[in-house]
């Protein structure tokens, strides 16, 4: 992947991104990047063809448009050798979900638009996929900058987290889905208000974004290998960022102001699935597979407590949430530009017709 000299990488060239999405999508610029793709901030031309579309109404209007980049040049060697990247399992996938989510669940995933899958791309096109913007930054943006700030991420957040979280997981594995690819990197923190569970309380949304290693569930154990090699253990890393008084020598309760003994009894539980290090993959599956995460999964003891104290949030609390959520934004080295404004979107829209023309 081409980098520029600070390490971060160069987006594709907008007239790739335009001969690869067919001329369908007017692209804006780079929302993120991943291993396998680029997303794109974007507005359909559709909708910049419509007769009233000001700038100001088609902020509105902007997706988000995922383009598999390495598909983008050796497209005709990637059929041929069915490739990796190409997105039709992440297509699958989000399909399967737009059909089965309900309520509050829709907003934990990214919205499914339109696409085009490997097998319906011509030599000059890439899988690429438009879905609903989410309007944030990933995880592992506000878990850096809570380090640059120094301070643990507030109890409130790290309980929402893993609740919103275990529940979307539950969806997929209810619905015999796997994540696969679950990481920080994959989640991203949605800050629209409109998509707040709890409207006035300053906890974000989190959506688990990336499906592009997508499988149907497989085995009994799956589900449970899924939560503890990825999630518990992102969630342990997340509750543990910065409170050094967790690892304190026993249950000293009473160590830190701000925590209780429930959360004492929820990180021990979460770091209790971390593989320890050196300790082989078969032993480590053998280990979790025999370890019950009843209390940690919906409705269960744990996940009811985390549920309650989520929304018990002191002020100081609230004053270092309200930063990390405002201000994680600007860790990201793709998103120094943040998110378009109604300028980028009427240059982008001039530069597109330039080129079509
Ligand atoms: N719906 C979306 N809205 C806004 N940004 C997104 C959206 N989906 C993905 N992104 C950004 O693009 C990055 C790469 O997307 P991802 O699907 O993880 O690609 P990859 O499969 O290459 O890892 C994400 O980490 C995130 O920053
Ligand atoms: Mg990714």
């Amino acid at each position: 992947m081409p980098l520029d000299s600070r390490g971060v990488p160069i987006p594709v060239s907008r007239p790739d991104f335009i001969l690869s999405t067919q001329g369908k999508y007017v692209p804006i610029f780079l929302a993120g990047q991943g291993s396998s793709a680029q997303v794109w901030y974007a507005i359909s031309r559709k909708d910049v063809a419509a007769s009233d579309a000001s700038p100001a109404k088609l902020i509105g209007h902007i997706c988000a448009v995922k383009v598999n980049i390495f598909n983008a040049i050796p497209v005709v060697l990637t059929k041929i050798n069915n490739h990796p990247n190409d997105n039709t399992a992440e297509v699958m996938a989000l399909s399967k979900i737009r059909d089965l989510a309900q309520g509050n669940m829709k907003k934990r995933f990214p919205q499914l638009l339109e696409a085009l899958t490997g097998g319906d791309c011509k030599p000059t096109n890439s899988p690429w996929l438009a879905m609903r913007v989410v309007h944030g930054f990933e995880l592992t943006h506000l878990l850096r900058f809570a380090n640059i700030l120094s301070c643990p991420v507030p109890e409130p957040l790290v309980y929402h987290l893993f609740v919103q979280l275990m529940e979307g997981l539950k969806f997929l594995h209810d619905n015999d889905m796997a994540k696969t690819d679950l990481q920080a990197a994959n989640i991203m923190v949605d800050i629209a208000l409109e998509n707040a569970e709890f409207p006035g309380l300053c906890l974000p949304n989190f959506v688990l974004i990336d499906f592009g290693g997508y499988c149907e569930k497989n085995g009994v154990h799956m589900p449970k290998i899924e939560r503890a090699n990825l999630y518990h253990r992102i969630m342990s890393a997340f509750a543990t960022n910065n409170h050094t008084c967790v690892n304190a020598v026993e249950k000293q309760v009473n160590i830190c102001k701000n925590h209780d003994e429930n959360w004492h009894i929820f990180v021990e539980m979460l770091k209790k699935y971390v593989r320890p290090d050196g300790l082989p993959w078969n032993t480590y599956i053998a280990m979790i597979t025999l370890l019950d995460d009843k209390d940690m999964r919906v409705g269960g003891k744990l996940f009811e407590m985390a549920k309650t104290k989520r929304i018990q949030i002191i002020p100081s609390d609230r004053k270092i949430i309200e930063i990390l959520v405002k201000d994680a934004v600007k860790d990201s080295p793709i998103k120094r530009n943040g998110f378009p404004s109604e300028e980028e979107v009427a240059k982008a829209i001039k530069d597109f017709r330039t080129y079509m023309s």
